[in-house]
């Protein structure tokens, strides 16, 4: 019997995936100085298309480029580059692959090396040192308004330039996330205080996105299963959102789960989960329920054996793969025709831990570069090096 891996999966909106993996979003920090697509996109995306993934989400392309996640960001905002994204998307698309741009906003995430004040939902501070991450600033309604309008002009932008799709990023802590907890989100007007008020910034963005586009143009949304923390946003509150998505007509939601502050997306909590990879697996399934949207699941799946498990139970119907993806860009085709039943977990011999993210942002560098990856780079080495890029590609910015 073939794998549940390789059938087909139809969107609401008629589009029909080739197969059920996906790449996750994964920040490239390849833009140059004004913040638009090069070459070295086309020639990242041009090995995760043949790679064979049914869709490959992009990393996440700011909407405004006074807050970027990383300096080293695509931004759309009348900065010129259409020619480049154009040839980014061709070659994204080939091979019959679902290419989705992941459109963001940072808020209060948006590191001091690129903003020295951000912005949220409410004055609330990053619980992490401030010499990374400025003390943020309560957004005026004025400004709140202007971020709907931001996602559909990307939106607009990415279909014109031959993207299939586009993900709106509401998870990780990034701004529509920020909105959606009432930790950061402690406004008394029509964005804050219920789950609706809180909501209703990511909604209006999706049926802004809805109406710049066409039926045809896949809209995605990563969400998380919950923040994991006190008071945050809960599993329970993600449910009705989740509802509320569906009714907005979106084509897949990507599950995920938490924030700068507390990355359970990077790590198991567990042993249970460890031992069936998925780190929101449970949470996958009580979502798939409450809403019938496709549902992508992304974080920590690493074997063949795991990944059709999650499918055949019906806890997703997509497999999202990260940092697989820094290192093996062609994982699903040998996924798919049986040379590999695993992902090499580079994340648990990295060492020191946490030089992980700096290490796998390294190699997404080297891809772009059209080297091979270097998977004996150690994790101090890493560490200095990627630091290195992050301050010479924020000396680099230029019009700002
Ligand atoms: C280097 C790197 C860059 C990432 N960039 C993004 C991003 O731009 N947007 C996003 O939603 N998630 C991003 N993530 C999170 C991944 O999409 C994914 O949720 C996470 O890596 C867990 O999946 P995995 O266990 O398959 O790696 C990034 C992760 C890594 C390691």
């Amino acid at each position: 019997m073939s794998s549940p891996l390789a059938r087909p999966l139809t969107l609401p909106n008629g589009v029909v995936i080739k197969n059920r993996l996906a790449k996750a979003p994964l920040t490239e920090g390849l833009a140059d100085g004004w913040n638009r697509a090069t070459g070295r996109h086309v020639a990242l995306y041009r090995q995760w298309a043949a790679g064979g993934s049914g869709i490959v989400v992009t990393g996440n392309v700011q909407i405004d480029r006074r807050y970027l996640e990383r300096p080293g960001n695509v931004v759309i905002d009348g900065n010129g580059g259409e020619a480049a994204l154009a040839a980014y998307a061709q070659a994204g698309t080939a091979n019959n692959t679902q290419l989705w741009m992941q459109i963001s906003h940072p808020g209060r995430q948006t590191p001091r090396r690129v903003c020295a004040e951000p912005v949220a939902p409410s004055a609330v501070p990053l619980a992490l040192p401030e010499s990374a991450f400025a003390r943020p600033r309560e957004m005026t309604p004025t400004e709140i308004e202007d971020v709907p309008r931001r996602f559909a002009r990307v939106a607009a932008a990415a279909r014109a330039t031959g993207f299939a799709g586009v993900q709106l990023h509401a998870a990780h802590g990034y701004l529509l996330s920020q909105f959606l907890t009432p930790l950061v989100n402690r406004r008394t007007d029509r964005w804050g205080g219920s789950l609706a008020n809180r909501a209703s910034l990511l909604l209006e963005s999706v049926r802004a996105v809805r109406a710049a586009t066409a039926p045809d143009f896949c809209v995605s949304v990563k969400l998380n299963s919950s923040d994991f923390q006190q008071g945050g946003f809960s599993n329970e509150e993600c449910l009705a959102v989740v509802r509320w998505l569906g009714e907005a007509s979106v084509d897949m939601i990507e599950i995920s789960g938490g924030n700068y502050e507390k990355p359970a997306m990077m790590g198991a909590a567990t042993d249970s989960t460890r031992r069936r990879e998925a780190y929101f697996l449970e949470y996958a399934a009580l979502i798939k329920k409450a809403a019938p949207v496709p549902i992508m699941l992304t974080g920590g799946f690493r074997s063949r054996a795991a990944m059709e498990a999650a499918l055949d139970e019906g806890a997703c119907d997509a497999i999202g793969l990260g940092r697989p993806m820094c290192v093996e860009p062609d994982l699903p085709n040998r996924l798919l025709d049986g040379r590999s039943d695993a992902a090499v977990d580079w994340e648990n011999r990295i060492v020191p831990a946490k030089a992980a993210l700096g290490w796998f942002c390294l190699q997404l560098l080297r891809l772009g570069d059209g080297l091979a990856p270097d998977t004996g780079l150690t994790g101090e080495a890493a560490i200095g090096r990627y630091l290195q890029n992050e301050e010479a590609t924020a000396a680099a910015l230029l019009g700002r």
